[in-house]
């Protein structure tokens, strides 16, 4: 049994270091990419406060054969499955290989809802020799949710799993 209890008043910087400790220990020796994926998920939810969705796009082929963002493991109420590049913050942050911090989406062009009560979005690549793989994504029902912060914590998560995924 893995028994992760985050203490509900760690500063961030603390809570970040926990759970990229606790993913990086879970993840080590697991060749498996949808177990990684999962667990990294279900880490994400229990250490950070105030969401209501946190995980998994991967880059694919699409059916006609080029690149795009699909739904992987995730914590949260069913969602979008496919995505195109460019698309949404998702496809933003996987077009540009760069942090999205949105702290309104319904101020953000294109927008996707997959869960009415999402306000606030952090989505950051997960970058493998250059290339983008896969993108993070949390959203939070409190507007302005993330701060650099949870930025800086889960860009250094996607750099810890990077090659495990
Ligand atoms: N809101 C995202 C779509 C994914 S869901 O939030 C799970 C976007 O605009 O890309």
């Amino acid at each position: 049994m893995y028994d992760f209890a985050p203490d509900a008043a760690l500063e961030p910087v603390e809570r970040y270091r926990q759970l990229c400790e606790a993913a990086d220990a879970l993840t080590a020796d697991e060749p498996d990419a949808v177990a990684n994926m999962a667990n990294v998920a279900a880490l994400m939810w229990e250490f950070i406060p105030d969401l209501n969705w946190a995980g998994f796009y991967r880059i694919a082929p699409s059916k006609l054969g080029s690149d795009e963002l699909v739904l992987g493991p995730f914590v949260g109420r069913p969602a979008c499955i496919r995505i195109p590049l460019g698309t949404g913050v998702c496809g933003a942050a996987a077009s540009h290989g760069q942090t999205q911090l949105v702290e309104d989406v319904h101020a953000f062009p294109g927008h996707i809802a997959c869960d009415a009560a999402s306000r606030s979005e952090l989505v950051v690549p997960v970058m493998r020799q250059s290339s983008v793989v896969a993108v993070i994504d949390l959203d939070s029902p409190s507007p302005a949710r993330f701060t650099q912060a949870d930025a800086d914590g889960i860009e250094r998560l996607a750099a810890i799993i990077s090659d495990r995924i």
